[in-house]
């Protein structure tokens, strides 16, 4: 039993008591993005390893009007919807497009960080002064439904970058059942997947000879240190990648080099870690044709068209609401 002077801890803290309280330990991914986590993730996406934001990149310049064609099957306004926006970069690309042909849209770019949402709008106001932008900032799903009931037009919602990969099968079906529930029997979701390739390539995009990625990993660590009061000694930890074929997923580790305790000051606990101990950091699931459509499928949608790079690395797939009536 807790007693009422101990204060249960919450969010990131109570996060990282449990993965590294848990048995083999893990640490969710989803605490990479602060500051220094999204600098890095930058550094990352220009790596020549780092093939995911290149080949996305190659199928909204090199598909433009036949992605405007997909949208605009309805040939009605629509409300162009993109979660976890970023920098924005590939958007630009069919926003420019759009804007071009005179097609009737808007656009809100929705993510957690103030700061992305602030940057985003500000490079696009100035880039695109006539793009009708409605910017949020928050929690994904409270947002899609004020969107749901605040307008009448359709909404193409995009989630790019194959950050589905992030979760794992149970959080992924859960997410998309869940967009489902906020969509309209009108609307579309265009989803980032990356596919199935050489496992070397794979491997590769998550073990550059620069360290980037080590060093993406490795700051997470750092983190808790600047944020919890811990002190881990980063040298005293490497990083670790994996590709299992059978399972389509790249995974990366934090091994311990040594025998070691590190103590947590906010969680008032010290955690021992074994000589070659791992932590598990990240899951980046890759995708068969057959996978994305079984997807699409378990969440309540169907696949209507899929767009390629030209070395087929990456596909962008675009779904539609299955009604069920
Ligand atoms: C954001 N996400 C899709 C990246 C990925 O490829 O899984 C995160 C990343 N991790 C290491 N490199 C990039």
């Amino acid at each position: 039993m807790q007693s009422s002077s101990q204060i249960q801890p919450s969010g990131f803290a109570a996060d990282v008591l449990k993965g590294l309280s848990a048995e083999p330990k893990f640490l969710s991914s989803k605490y990479f993005y602060d500051d220094e986590g999204s600098r890095l993730f930058q550094e990352i996406m220009k790596l020549p390893e780092y093939y995911l934001t290149r080949a996305e990149f190659e199928i909204f310049a090199e598909q433009t009007p036949k992605i405007l064609e997909a949208f605009n099957a309805e040939n009605s306004p629509f409300d162009l919807i993109e979660l976890g926006a970023g920098d924005g970069t590939k958007t630009a690309v069919l926003i420019d497009y759009f804007l071009q042909r005179a097609t009737n849209f808007t656009y809100s770019p929705i993510d957690i960080s103030q700061e992305a949402v602030d940057a985003l709008s500000e490079k696009f106001n100035a880039e695109f002064p006539h793009l009708l932008m409605k910017p949020k900032t928050g929690d994904y799903f409270r947002i899609l439904e004020t969107l749901k009931t605040e307008s009448q037009r359709r909404k193409i919602l995009l989630f790019l970058g194959s950050n589905i990969g992030n979760f794992n099968q149970e959080q992924a079906e859960e997410f998309f059942r869940n967009l489902r529930t906020v969509m309209n029997e009108n609307d579309l979701l265009l989803v980032g997947f990356d596919l199935q390739k050489d496992p070397r390539v794979i491997l590769l995009a998550y073990d550059d000879s620069q360290g980037v990625t080590a060093a993406f990993n490795l700051n997470l660590l750092a983190r808790i240190n600047r944020e919890l009061g811990a002190n881990f000694n980063l040298e005293n930890f490497s990083h670790y990648a994996t590709y299992r074929p059978t399972e389509c997923a790249a995974r990366s580790f934090l091994i311990s080099r040594k025998t070691q305790t590190v103590r947590v000051e906010a969680l008032n606990q010290s955690f021992d870690f074994k000589a070659w101990e791992p932590i598990f950091m990240e899951i980046s699931q890759k995708y068969s044709l057959e996978m994305i459509n079984e997807f699409a499928e378990a969440s309540g949608f169907q696949v209507v068209q899929n767009f390629f790079d030209s070395r087929q690395y990456y596909a962008d797939s675009l779904w539609k609401p299955v009604t069920t009536r």
